[in-house]
């Protein structure tokens, strides 16, 4: 049996194994995009690259069987920077949506399509939990918020962008109304207790997430009431109290425990929360900077001064978000930071290295479609106007919801959250326009299928999907077309995709390493295994 050493590691393996075979019997992660177990290697996206000693040119370990003695590096600058770029030469004609627009827009970056989807299914529940996975006071920024989110919305271009939101406030409206209001989940109690400083929006938003977390949360306001600037800056005639008691009432029957009239640096002094408590976040909205100063705190000309990448002010375990940080008229913004803030000192109580947890992660865009570009969206979404309720406090009935909802075009793609090329791009830090002088593919989807959708801007060409297709069963199948940059697969002869695959969509689906081919949301699959 042939013996190799790949990064210092020897390992014997069969006759005939290649190094990838080699490097997973020693444990070593090479990765892959175009290689699949059982089919024949393709060697397309050169993602793979490994160095063999003696040789000048990189390997792709997925196609070059192991010979005695070989001596191979995986992880040297060399390799990386080369996966990097076949990685970024993929991405260079790329068509695609990693996340959908509206989501880049939202501050807090919540699942918009999901929730759609669900109100369209009259899920409410599925939906409240969806929308309340991010935010925090759904029904009280239904009726503030100037939804950033809306103008990214691709909508905008056929009949006005979804009223994304009208429709988060609508369904927590109707949670609200109902005799179990959602209360979310929290993880079993960590041991650890938490001061917030402030009840506003970044101060709840912060409670919130930490309880989600199992963390113990006090909250102190030097007002009678919760709320901050909701309560004491927004009319109630544009807030209903009814709204905002309901949605900080959940947050109270989560743990928190509300300390009303306690201003910081009178009634609480910030030497007293240190000792007591594990960690303090300041969101007391806009700040005396003399004051926080004579506390020992950094001061900018704006409000406490704070890393950015973890919300830590100078002191050990004080950290600090929203108005007191920086001026914001924005509740969304003081919401996602608060969320962005918890996560942080959940990080620190763990004793881990604090990463910033709300950035939306490796990304592709497509910029403004066209109409005509969006034909394939349509397929299942209403083509009607954009519905606009009669009194904005009140909000959409229940049929116009419905209807608006069932105008989403669920403009992500369906492997976001298992797709290779993503996931490789990111782990790689590939930067999808380092080429991007390519010709840039078509942007289409194709809905031919009961179970999977197509988009060929998204194909790497990797014949995973053909060789699947014509391995067991399918007597049509798969063929590749086009040329150079533009090289896809399709059903051969002009035949419909549906034709082409009636027994192996699903496998060739899970098996494309990109959104190329991928289920479609919500379809029972009924197809032999
Ligand atoms: S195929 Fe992958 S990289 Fe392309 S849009 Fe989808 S998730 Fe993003
Ligand atoms: S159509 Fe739907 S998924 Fe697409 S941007 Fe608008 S709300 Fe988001
Ligand atoms: S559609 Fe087929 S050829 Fe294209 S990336 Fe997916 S599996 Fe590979
Ligand atoms: S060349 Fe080896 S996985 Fe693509």
């Amino acid at each position: 049996m042939p013996r190799v050493t790949i990064d210092n590691q020897a390992v014997e393996v069969p006759e005939g194994a290649t190094i990838l075979d080699a490097a997973k019997q020693l444990g070593i992660e090479i990765p892959t995009l175009c290689h699949l177990d059982g089919c024949r290697p393709n060697a397309s996206c050169m993602v793979c690259v490994v160095r063999i000693n003696g040789r000048a040119d990189l390997s792709p370990s997925c196609a070059t069987p192991v010979v005695d003695g070989m001596v191979i590096e995986s992880e040297t600058e060399a390799v990386h920077e080369a996966r990097r770029t076949a990685l970024e030469l993929l991405l260079s004609d790329h068509s695609g949506d990693c996340l959908a627009p509206c989501v880049n827009g939202c501050p807090a970056h919540m699942d918009i399509s999901s929730m759609n989807r669900l109100i369209a299914a009259d899920d409410l529940r599925g939906a409240i939990e969806v929308v309340k996975a991010d935010i925090p006071l759904p029904a009280t920024l239904g009726r503030i918020c100037p939804a950033p989110c809306e103008p990214s919305c691709r909508r905008a271009a056929v009949g006005g962008s979804v009223a994304i939101c009208k429709l988060k406030q609508y369904v927590a409206d109707q949670d609200l109304e109902t005799d179990a209001a959602y209360v979310p989940t929290c993880e079993p109690h960590c041991g650890k207790s938490v001061a917030v400083v402030g009840a506003g929006p970044s101060g709840l938003s912060a409670a919130y997430f930490l309880l989600r977390a199992g963390v113990d949360v006090d909250v102190f306001d030097r007002n009678t009431l919760p709320g901050g600037a909701l309560r004491y800056e927004i009319p109630p005639e544009r807030l209903p109290r009814d709204v905002l008691n309901g949605e900080i009432d959940v947050i109270r029957r989560m743990g928190a425990r509300f300390h009303a009239d306690e201003a910081l640096g009178a009634e609480i002094s910030l030497e007293q929360l240190q000792l007591a408590y594990d960690a303090v976040v300041i969101a007391t909205g806009g700040v005396d900077t003399d004051l926080l100063g004579h506390m020992g705190l950094e001061t900018t000309r704006q409000g406490l001064r704070i890393n950015p990448e973890s919300f830590g002010t100078n002191l050990e375990g004080v950290f600090a978000a929203g108005g007191a940080v920086r001026p914001s008229k924005l509740a969304i913004r003081s919401i996602a930071e608060g969320k962005a803030v918890a996560g942080c000192v959940v990080q620190y109580l763990e004793g881990k290295d604090i990463q910033r947890p709300d950035e939306v992660g490796f990304n592709v865009r497509l910029g403004k479609l066209t109409a005509e570009q969006l034909t394939g969206w349509f397929e299942s979404a209403s083509r009607e106007a954009r519905h606009e309720p009669e009194n904005p406090v009140q909000g959409l009935d229940a049929e116009a919801a419905r209807e608006e909802a069932m105008r989403c075009l669920h403009c992500e793609c369906g492997a976001q959250e298992d797709c290779r090329l993503r996931e490789q791009a990111a782990k790689y830090q590939a930067n999808p326009k380092r080429f991007s002088g390519g010709i840039g593919r078509p942007v289409s989807l194709r809905v031919e299928h009961p179970f999977v959708l197509y988009e060929p801007g998204k194909c790497i060409a990797c014949g995973l999907c053909v060789q699947i297709a014509e391995r067991d069963r399918e007597a049509l199948g798969l063929t590749f077309v086009g040329r150079g940059f533009n090289v896809h697969i399709d059903a051969p002869s002009g035949a419909r995709l549906d034709e082409a695959l009636r027994v192996k969509a699903q496998e060739c689906a899970e098996a494309c390493p990109t959104g190329a081919l991928s289920l479609r949301a919500g379809v029972a699959i009924s197809e032999p295994r």
